[in-house]
């Protein structure tokens, strides 16, 4: 089969990349490398299964042709990341309306099955758990550009239902929560990267506000596989699914536990999210998802432990430090 990546030479995308190339299939990366690394898939290019274009989404021409000449797209390029989203609001609205809606529009076009990544923010400031995917949506006044992330990617959920209902088009929608592993990089607020660079370099594990805000992580081949199931199963067309892991852990605990896998001698400091994000930011305190309707539409669900995930990821960091 062919597929379309996009986003391809991200953190998620590269391992999925990594994982249908090992599959046999033919995969085509579209990326422009905003957050993204040719480094992260550079061992693939070589491959004969494997092409990648240096391009934005928002190219409406080039999609036209992938998209023509493609048999399934794996929607990942966006503007990720809320650091990366609070310096860069405008393209990161762009990106994640616009380009997702230019995918929609030529899958459509050539009737081409698109799974599109959504996200955990779209909840908003639930405080209950598990979050399930036909919950009410709570966000903060639009002065407060955080929540243009999840607005953007909920948009797109939108879209994507709106073009299965009156066209057909067969669209799959997942929301991520905190992915994890090697190749995510710490440069736009992602959490654990940094604590783990941190932690290896024996500076401070610096935790934003009072560290009880909790999280679950999810191991990105656990995302992975379930993304190439989702990808062959027809009773997901029209769906929104979780993707995301189990155990609830808050950041102060998170801190500590890369502290105590990685042997550092790191202290661990609280600071305020105004010295980070400034004014008007303000976070999620509770994000755990229901994984229901995941485990019924493919019979799976992420089951790498943490630990298990942490130390995989801090071999990452460390054997890229030497
Ligand atoms: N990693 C997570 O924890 C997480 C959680 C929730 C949702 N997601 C979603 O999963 C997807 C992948 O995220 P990721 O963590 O791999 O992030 P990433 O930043 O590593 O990957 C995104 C990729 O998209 C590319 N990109 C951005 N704008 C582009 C454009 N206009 N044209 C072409 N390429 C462009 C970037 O260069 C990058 O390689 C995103 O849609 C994100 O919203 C990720």
């Amino acid at each position: 089969m062919n597929i379309l990546v996009t986003g391809g030479a991200g953190f998620i995308g590269s391992n999925l990349c990594d994982r249908l190339v090992s599959d046999g299939e033919t995969v085509t990366v579209v990326d422009n490398l905003s957050t993204g690394f040719l480094e992260n898939i550079q061992h693939l290019l070589g491959h004969s299964n494997f092409h990648y274009i240096n391009d934005t989404i928002l190219n409406e021409e080039r999609m036209e042709g992938l998209i023509r000449d493609t048999d399934c797209i794996i929607h990942l390029a966006a503007a990720v990341g809320v650091k990366y989203v609070l310096e860069n609001p405008l393209t990161s609205i762009e990106t994640n309306i616009k380009g997702t809606e230019v995918i929609l529009r030529f899958a459509n076009r050539y009737h081409k099955r698109v799974l599109i990544a959504s996200t955990s923010e779209v909840y908003g400031k639930h405080m209950h758990a598990p979050l399930k995917e036909d919950d009410n949506l709570i966000y903060g006044p639009p002065s407060t550009m955080r929540w243009s992330y999840a607005a953007a990617k909920l948009v797109d959920e939108f879209t994507a239902l709106a073009y299965h209902r009156t066209k057909k088009l067969e669209v799959v929608i997942f929301r991520c929560f905190n992915t994890i592993g090697p190749r995510q990089t710490g440069l736009y607020g992602m959490v654990v990267p940094r604590f783990i660079k941190q932690a290896l370099r024996d500076e401070p594990i610096t935790v934003y506000g009072d560290g009880t805000q909790t999280r679950t992580f999810t191991y990105v081949g656990d995302v992975v596989e379930a993304l190439v199931r989702l990808m062959g199963c027809d009773e997901a067309i029209g769906e929104v699914v979780n993707i995301g892991g189990r155990d609830e852990i808050s950041i102060l605990e998170l801190a500590e536990k890369i502290k105590e896998i990685s042997r550092s001698s790191s202290e661990i400091t609280l600071v305020p999210y105004s010295n980070v994000y400034g004014r008007d930011f303000e976070d999620m305190m509770r994000r755990v998802p229901s994984l229901d309707k995941l485990e019924s539409l493919i019979g799976y669900s992420p089951n790498t432990p943490l630990d298990e995930t942490l130390r995989k990821t801090i071999e990452y960091f460390r054997s890229r430090a030497d």
